[in-house]
């Protein structure tokens, strides 16, 4: 057991050798703490304010130091007693802490010492300058393709329409056959697709494509709800066309489908009329030119003023005054009888059909240059629309 000498020599080396004797017997009483309650009472007998080691020192070595020596042995004592408080403090903690093997079996870490060092890691890594400026998110906009479909939607749903959705990958029967393009029909080849490979086998009804425009859908929404029907589909559609400044091989359409008692030529006039006008502004003018779609009849294409000259004549309508926007005309009744068991006697019931390119809405709309700019994603034409 240590017991504080006193000092008899106050050479620098003597104090050296004093102290040197203190820390050997500190390591030694260290080795032989093993538990908590070991712990303590060597805490106390190093560091008790009474009669600790520490305080012997101040007793046995400063105060009867003759005056000449003690600067030199407070300075040995200021050493000393800090070097003491950590290697208990550090004795405590490193009992305390499991221990982990790391690195190869034998070598142990104490648990303490590697938490300690994980600490000041993580400190590290959460250092935070709050005076640095923010990292901006800008507010996402919805792209000005979804913004036109939902505005024309939504101008049909304050009409009572509600609002239905189709598959992209289609059957030949819901895209070609049920809307009139009887299998190798020339109207077909103005809608040439990609099929779906390796459908060899299947009969030709069910082999799948692209869709081509989104008028399959009113087959689907006719097969599972009777007349009356008032319906706008939007969707994607697919064509074999050539990218070029107005057309692109993928492209959005907004279908619509009124189909009830007495519907005529009129009602698909006059709603036309007012889907227009609130799309492009009142002052706007439609008319219908005979067209053909197998799926109408008649079929008409509807024109407006032009929204650029008001109907003047400009390069943009061609100096003709109007623009063509979209196919429409009477649902024909070879199609009604492809759902004529679901209460589509065209006997009975009469309708009108439409479908319009939202790309083509939206080029007019807001004056975009080239289609390709909607697709390629580049924020310095989208941020126009935020
Ligand atoms: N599906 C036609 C197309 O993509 C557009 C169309 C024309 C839709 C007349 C209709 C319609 O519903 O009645 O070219």
């Amino acid at each position: 057991m240590y017991t504080v000498p006193k000092l008899a020599d106050y050479s620098p080396e003597a104090l050296k050798r004093a102290a040197d004797e203190l820390e050997a017997a500190l390591n030694d009483q260290i080795r032989r703490v093993t538990n908590e309650d070991e712990w303590k009472s060597f805490r106390d007998r190093w560091l008790s304010r009474k009669n600790g080691i520490l305080t012997r020192l101040n007793e046995l070595w400063l105060k009867t130091a003759p005056p000449e020596a003690r600067k030199e042995v407070g300075k040995c004592i200021n050493r000393v007693r800090p070097f003491v408080e950590q290697r208990v403090e550090d004795q405590r903690l490193w009992m305390q802490a499991p221990t982990i093997e790391v690195v190869s079996p034998g070598i142990e870490v104490p648990a303490a010492e590697l938490e300690q060092y994980a600490r000041r890691i993580q400190l590290e890594k959460e250092k935070l300058d709050i005076t640095l400026p923010g990292i901006p998110h800008p507010i996402g906009v919805k792209h000005p393709v979804l913004r036109v479909m939902d505005e024309i939607v939504a101008v049909f749903k304050a009409m009572g329409y509600s609002v239905g959705e189709g598959p992209e990958v289609e059957t030949d029967y819901y895209n070609f056959e049920s809307l009139n393009f009887p299998p190798n029909h020339p109207a077909r080849d103005t809608q040439d697709t990609l099929f779906i490979a390796g459908q060899e086998g299947k009969p030709a009804r069910d082999r799948l494509l692209l869709r081509t425009h989104t008028s399959p859908v009113q087959i689907r929404t006719m097969e599972q709800q009777p007349p009356p029907v008032r319906i706008v589909i939007p969707g994607k559609v697919h064509r074999n066309d050539p990218l070029d400044a107005t057309h692109s091989p993928v492209f959005h359409q907004v279908e619509g489908l009124a189909v009830d008692t007495n519907i005529t030529f009129c009602d698909l006039k006059g709603t036309l009329d007012h889907a227009m006008k609130a799309l492009f502004g009142s002052s706007v003018k439609t008319r219908f030119y005979p067209s053909f779609f197998p799926f109408t009849e008649p079929s008409a294409d509807m024109q407006v003023s032009c929204i650029f000259c008001g109907g003047k004549g400009c390069r943009k309508c061609k100096f003709s005054g109007w623009i063509e926007l979209l196919g429409c005309g009477m649902v024909d009744p070879n199609v009604f009888d492809f759902v004529k068991q679901n209460g589509y006697d065209s006997s009975k019931v009469s309708g009108f059909a439409f479908g319009m390119g939202v790309e083509r809405i939206a080029i007019l709309k807001y004056e975009v240059e080239e289609i390709q700019l909607f697709y390629e994603g580049d924020v310095r034409f989208l941020e126009q629309f935020a």
